[in-house]
């Protein structure tokens, strides 16, 4: 049996039902995922792949778990698409892309190695390698690595080069990969080819100048309204402020592109998400030129969740990016709204004290709660919630922050469950969307310039959505709940290898 046909079989024996998990979010079907990988259309429909290990709810030997969608909302779950079985991938098949050629869906992605280095200790090598596929089955390439590490340039860590990000110009592919310079900064190298098989190195497109955290992984580089952006996650940064405060935080590098040099000149620096768990995010454009962005919806560094649950991490839903007026804004996909049902609707209410709203709880939902004005100081939306338990995000005004709290969602060893973000150019009114799917939110302030996601594992019996606010605010607030129909015919799986 080979390895592949050995992890699908686990999957299949091992599968968790979707009753146990988050209904519109893309979970693995047991065990451990991290990064969003490969997302892309191919054949008119949406592709995502992710890091994906499906014998423990820990990280480890990374397959390519895969699903599709005609929507960014409903998944299915397709058959693993790689497993490190070959030398040049057997420490791990790693984060990268996939696009659509005339031959079918390549994927390409960091092959690991690892081999004994000349002073008897473990030398690690990371590789760009291909596989291709017609959108359920892959095979990986012949000539793999198709990039190898040698055509760096000296001093360039082949250690740690990985995360391929490929898109297409004219005739050329071009390819991004985060990488670490001679002084160990991260950086993002540039190379091109003809045929996604011979690739050239061009340059460095960006570094972090020893500013930007440390290795720079999964970039992804495109451009938006009339500027480029380089996404970047980069590992051990230090927060600045009211910024940065993930040891491993996803940023965005927002300038010109110099085509001369194939460098990008940043003009700003903005932190993606100000919350416990996004990582690692990637995007890809649609037919009708949105840029849509997915991302890891769990975190490293506060890798936290209920022991006895056999699956662990989730994606964030897809967000539409934009770029107005120099500011980026992230919203979920329009898509969702097909999903939104039993409306709530309250215009103009006065919210005192604590009040519980008729209609408004759940945990599966689409909230937004305006606030108009008022002489309140404080504000909150508490949500997870019943007598023992809940979590809240607290509007303070006088220093226009909101304040996370997750302490009393019921997670042990929580040690980081609270988290302030002060509100870019607050004004009289302030405008939240909280999705919630059972065990997260994701926060969209004032429609999308900032956003906040965090997980929390409470008890799903915990419904209750509380406001709570020390004067009087007034508010119109509007509620749906998020169905998907078809649900319960659960399966609906294609045939597995
Ligand atoms: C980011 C990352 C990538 C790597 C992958 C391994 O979260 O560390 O750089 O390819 O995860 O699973």
């Amino acid at each position: 049996m080979t390895d592949l046909t050995r992890a699908n079989k686990y999957e299949e024996e091992n599968r968790i039902d979707k009753s146990e998990k988050p209904v519109f979010h893309v979970t693995p079907p047991v065990g451990w995922m991290n990064d969003p990988n490969g997302f892309s259309i191919f054949q008119g429909k949406i592709h995502l792949f992710y890091q994906y290990h499906p014998y423990r709810d820990t990280w480890g030997p990374m397959h390519w778990g895969h699903c599709v969608s005609e929507d960014f909302v409903k998944w299915k779950e397709l058959p693993i698409a790689l497993a490190p079985d070959k030398d040049y991938d057997a420490a791990g098949c790693f984060s990268g892309s996939a696009i659509e050629t005339e031959d079918g869906h390549v994927l390409i992605y960091t092959g690991v190695m690892e081999k004994k280095g000349a002073d008897g200790g473990k030398e690690v090598v990371q590789q760009q390698c291909m596989a291709i596929g017609d959108g359920i089955y892959y095979e990986k390439a012949d000539g793999n690595p198709v990039l190898p590490a040698e055509l760096l340039p000296d001093g360039f860590s082949r250690e740690d080069f990985r995360d391929p990000k490929v898109w297409r110009e004219e005739e050329t592919y071009y390819l991004v990969a985060g990488n670490r310079n001679g002084s160990q900064n991260g950086q993002v190298v540039l190379f091109a080819s003809e045929n996604l098989k011979d690739w050239r190195y061009i340059s460095v497109l960006a570094h972090n100048q020893g500013k930007y955290g440390k290795m720079w992984e999964c970039p992804d580089f495109f451009s938006l309204g009339q500027k480029y952006i380089l996404v970047v996650s980069p590992q051990d940064m230090r927060a600045d402020g009211a910024e940065f405060h993930n040891g491993n935080q996803a940023a965005a590098l927002i300038g010109e592109y110099d085509r001369q040099t194939y460098h990008l000149r940043e003009e700003q620096v903005v932190s993606l998400d100000y919350g416990t768990d996004f990582y690692a995010p990637q995007t890809l454009e649609t037919k009708d030129g949105r840029r849509i962005m997915i991302a890891w919806m769990q975190s490293w560094d506060m890798n936290i969740k209920p022991a006895e649950q056999r699956w662990n991490g989730m994606m964030t839903i897809p967000r539409q990016l934009e770029l107005r007026n120099h500011v980026l804004y992230q919203y979920p996909v329009k898509e969702l709204d097909r999903y939104r049902t039993e409306p709530v609707v309250y215009k103009d209410k006065e919210i005192s004290g604590h009040c519980q709203i008729p209609g408004v709880r759940g945990r599966v939902l689409d909230l937004t709660v305006e606030l108009q004005g008022g002489d309140y100081r404080e504000f909150t939306v508490s949500f997870a919630g019943n007598e023992e338990y809940h979590t809240s995000f607290r509007y303070v005004r006088a220093t226009q922050c909101i304040e996370f709290d997750r302490t009393f969602s019921g997670m042990e060893r929580d040690a980081v469950c609270q988290r302030s973000m002060k509100i870019k150019n607050a004004g009289e009114t302030l405008k939240l969307r909280l999705l919630l799917d059972k065990f997260s939110v994701e926060l969209f302030v004032n429609d999308g310039v900032q956003t906040f996601t965090s997980t929390f594992y409470t008890p799903l019996d915990a419904q209750d959505i509380v406001f709570v606010c020390d004067k009087r605010a007034r508010v119109n607030i509007e509620k749906y709940n998020i169905i998907l129909d078809g649900e319960e015919e659960g399966g609906d799986l294609f045939e597995r290898v």
